[in-house]
Order: C-alpha cells, then sequence, then structure tokens
C-alpha cells in the first residue's frame, strides 16, 4: 500500500489518463460555441479518471469553493485510496477556446505532496513568467522595459527579436503599449496563460516570456509547471474589490504587493500532466478517427526529473482495430 513516505508510489504517467480522458470529452465540443458543456465534458472525464487511481488525493486547486461546483471543489478527495497527494487542476484551461475552435486549450493537472501546492482565492493575479534562461533575473516590480532588457540580453539577442505573450484584455492596454515603446514583438492571446507561461518556458517555441494578468488559480498550477521546466514565475494578487480584498486574508494573504514566488506559489510540486484539446505551440489537439483518436500530451516529473511527450493513439473498440499510423 502506497502511504505519503513514498510519494512516487504512483508514478506521473499514471496520471496522463486523468488529462487525456478530459481532452478526449471536451475536444467533441470544438467550435460548437458552447462552453459549459466543453467545460463540463472536461470536469467530468477527470474526476471519473481520477476516481480509479490508487491515490487519496486532495484537491486544492479546483473548478470553485465546495459550495460552487458540485465536482472537483476544493477539499474533494478523489481516488481510489492510496498515495497521499495534493492536487490542482484545470480540466479545461481555455474554455472558450474550445467552444470558438480556436488554438492552445489544454487539460491539465498538477499533483504534489502534502503541503505541496498553494490554495489560492479565485481572484486575479499579476504574473511574470520565463524560462530557465532568464530565471532568477526578472523582477515583477521593475518597469516592462527593463525587464525586456534584462531578457534580451539573457538570450543574446535585441529586445526587438524578443515575443511577449500577453492577454488581450482592456486591462492591458497600458501594458501592450509600453512593451511596443521598447520594441519587442508581441503575440495578443485570447485566452490560455498557462499554455502561454509553458510556451515561454521551453525553447523553441518562438516565445520568451508571458506577462500581465489572468486567474489565480491558474497561477498555481502554472508556478508547478515552471518548477518543472525550470522556469520561474513571480506573481501579485490582484484584488478588484474589497470583498476580494478580504477573501485574500482569509487565505492568508494580506498585502497584495507581496511578491509570491514559484516556490510560496508550490513548494512541493511532483508530477504536472498536460494534454492537447486543441493545437498549440507545444501540443497537438484531440484528431479523432474510426472508432479511434490521438491525443499529445506533456508528463513532467520532478522524481525522475524527466520530461516525456507521449503521443496516444485511444482505440474505442477491440472488434474494428484499423492500421495504426505514425
Ligand atoms: P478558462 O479556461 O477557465 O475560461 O480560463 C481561461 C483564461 O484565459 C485563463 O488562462 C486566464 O488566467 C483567465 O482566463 C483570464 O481571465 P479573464 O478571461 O477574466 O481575463
Amino acid at each position: 500500500m502506497a502511504t505519503s513516505e513514498a510519494p512516487e508510489a504512483v508514478a506521473a504517467v499514471d496520471f496522463l489518463k486523468v488529462t487525456e480522458q478530459a481532452a478526449l470529452a471536451s475536444a467533441r465540443w470544438l467550435g460548437r460555441g458552447d462552453n459549459h458543456a466543453a467545460d463540463q465534458a472536461a470536469v467530468d472525464a477527470m474526476r471519473q479518471s481520477f476516481g480509479e487511481l490508487p491515490i487519496t488525493g486532495t484537491v486544492v486547486i479546483g473548478e470553485g469553493q465546495k459550495d460552487e461546483a458540485p465536482e472537483l471543489y476544493v477539499g474533494e478527495v478523489l481516488g481510489a485510496g492510496g498515495m497521499e497527494c495534493e492536487i490542482a487542476v484545470d480540466p479545461l484551461e481555455g474554455t472558450s477556446l474550445v467552444a470558438r475552435g480556436d488554438s492552445g486549450a489544454l487539460a491539465i493537472c498538477a499533483v504534489g505532496r502534502p503541503g505541496g501546492v498553494m490554495p489560492a482565492p479565485d481572484i486575479y493575479m499579476q504574473k511574470l513568467c520565463v524560462g530557465p534562461t532568464a530565471r532568477g533575473r526578472v523582477d515583477i516590480d521593475a518597469p516592462i522595459a527593463d525587464t525586456l532588457d534584462v531578457v534580451a540580453r539573457c538570450y543574446g539577442r535585441r529586445v526587438r527579436d524578443l515575443t511577449v505573450i500577453v492577454l488581450d484584455r482592456p486591462r492591458h492596454a497600458e501594458l501592450i503599449e509600453q512593451i511596443r515603446a521598447a520594441d519587442a514583438r508581441i503575440s495578443l492571446i485570447p485566452d490560455g496563460d498557462i499554455t502561454a507561461s509553458m510556451s515561454a518556458a521551453v525553447r523553441g517555441t518562438g516565445d520568451h516570456l508571458y506577462v500581465g494578468i489572468g486567474g489565480s488559480t491558474e497561477g498555481v498550477i502554472t508556478a508547478a509547471v515552471m518548477e518543472c521546466l525550470g522556469g520561474e514565475i513571480q506573481a501579485k494578487m490582484w484584488p478588484r474589490t474589497e470583498e476580494e480584498r478580504e477573501l485574500m486574508v482569509e487565505f492568508g494573504m494580506d498585502d497584495p504587493d507581496t511578491v509570491l514566488t514559484t516556490k510560496d506559489l508550490a513548494p512541493a510540486p511532483l508530477y504536472v500532466i498536460a494534454t492537447g484539446v486543441t493545437d498549440g505551440n507545444l501540443l497537438k489537439g484531440v484528431r479523432y478517427f474510426a472508432d479511434g483518436a490521438r491525443t499529445h500530451s506533456i508528463v513532467m516529473d520532478l522524481v525522475t526529473n524527466t520530461v516525456r511527450f507521449i503521443d496516444t493513439v485511444h482505440l474505442f473498440s477491440r472488434t474494428i482495430i484499423r492500421e495504426i499510423r505514425l
């Protein structure tokens, strides 16, 4: 029987079906204009797959608090019993992307040791994410032009040769102006800042940093990703109302100016697993064919120190098995 003394008793790849099943279920809703159905399909499939794993996993980041979400709520204990762990999930990161048939959506879960993932109120968070090349060199409080200079130097290039990813939101108008004034290239994305941060942390994607204000629960999952990929996130809570400030205090955070580091947000992650729902920079989306489908996933494993890209052919029937294509 697995115990919390042997946290690696359930391997990273064992969690793969959790995100694969969420992706397979939600990708059916591609372009159908139904955010809720796409998300619900991912939630149901992910929760069911967790139930089959030999874990006792407590949801720390999920679909909401218990009174807000019937499934994958914060505090829900998942699994058939076994390895004790904490879980942070986003069954469908980029719900609107799927509803519109747009690129960059994925299903993702992070697994940590008990105490390994920071609980966070579901409010906005200001974030700055870089990959290993610029890790330890950036400062979220510095003017963006200075940050771009530093990152450019880390990459041995000019600012005009950097690509910065920013969520396309009115709240970023000034930030976008400042980045443009500094001469950097911008990739304005409609949604999906976990995907964006992951892309900035992997060399060869053409992306170099992610900046801006997005969800704080996404920020916690991003921290686990950054820990696995050797990157860095710096973050600050971004409450908009007195009520959100009070919520922060309930979570033990009283000062929105406090800079949260990768380690603060994800003190002891073990694994992060993600499967593409729609095509993105790193992962291909789900492709269906007669009696089967193909998924593309990334399994980031801090226990074995590996990052695996896994291409899976799922056969829906044992009676009709078609040729497997490369
Ligand atoms: P969902 O998949 O939950 O819809 O989140 C998508 C997302 O773009 C996140 O990646 C990002 O952190 C957040 O929404 C930004 O929030 P908003 O859409 O309110 O600007």
